[in-house]
């Protein structure tokens, strides 16, 4: 899949749109995620998948969904195309990481995304509690065992992120695949 606009035209699109630094850093841990996915389950569209990842929360600041969930996808693939960068691929798999605005994931590449957004957040919960609250620090089962722990970072959608196995990833490379991902960007991402 060719992308329509590139990693950097990417990038500066979402400091266009997005200014609070925890969203950032949250697009680029998503970002990482979806490219580390990518490399098992598409290897020729690494960045197309990262730059979806980047993506997914462009409408963050400016679509009003604390009143209307269902605003969240649709105005990012609105801004997407007023801005001259309409991908119905990339739309679609925006769309679909919020089924509540009426698009549920259907492609390898959707489920990776809706499955990579509450995972990138899990993952720096977990680093939270460790003394250095690095995500280099985390081992494979304490992700395991807080998961099983449904108070602990209740917002992190359990049943999204299980959403990898339909890709053929299992939940424990998963886990793997998003500590090792997360860990390469550590810097730019504060953990
Ligand atoms: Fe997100």
């Amino acid at each position: 899949m060719e992308a329509k606009l590139t990693r950097e035209q990417a990038n500066d699109l979402l400091h266009k749109y997005v200014k609070g630094e925890n969203y950032i850093t949250h697009s680029y841990a998503v970002e990482a995620i979806m490219r580390g996915l990518a490399k098992r389950l598409a290897p020729d569209d690494i960045e197309y998948w990262g730059i979806c990842g980047l993506l997914h929360d462009l409408d963050e600041e400016t679509a009003p969904w604390r009143d209307d969930f269902a605003t969240h996808g649709p105005v990012s693939a609105q801004i997407l195309r007023d801005e001259g960068f309409g991908d119905p691929i990339m739309e679609n798999a925006i769309m679909s990481h919020n089924p509540q605005c009426g698009v549920n994931p259907k492609t390898t590449l959707e489920y990776a995304l809706i499955a990579a957004d509450p995972m990138s957040g899990f993952v720096k919960a977990v680093a939270q509690i460790y003394p250095d609250k690095k995500v280099a620090s985390v081992k494979h089962k304490s992700v395991n065992k807080r998961f099983k722990e449904a108070r602990f970072a209740a917002g992190a959608n359990r049943q999204y992120m299980m959403e990898i196995e339909r890709t053929g990833i299992t939940w424990d490379e998963f886990i793997d695949i998003a500590l090792e991902s997360m860990t390469e960007i550590a810097d730019q991402i504060g953990l």
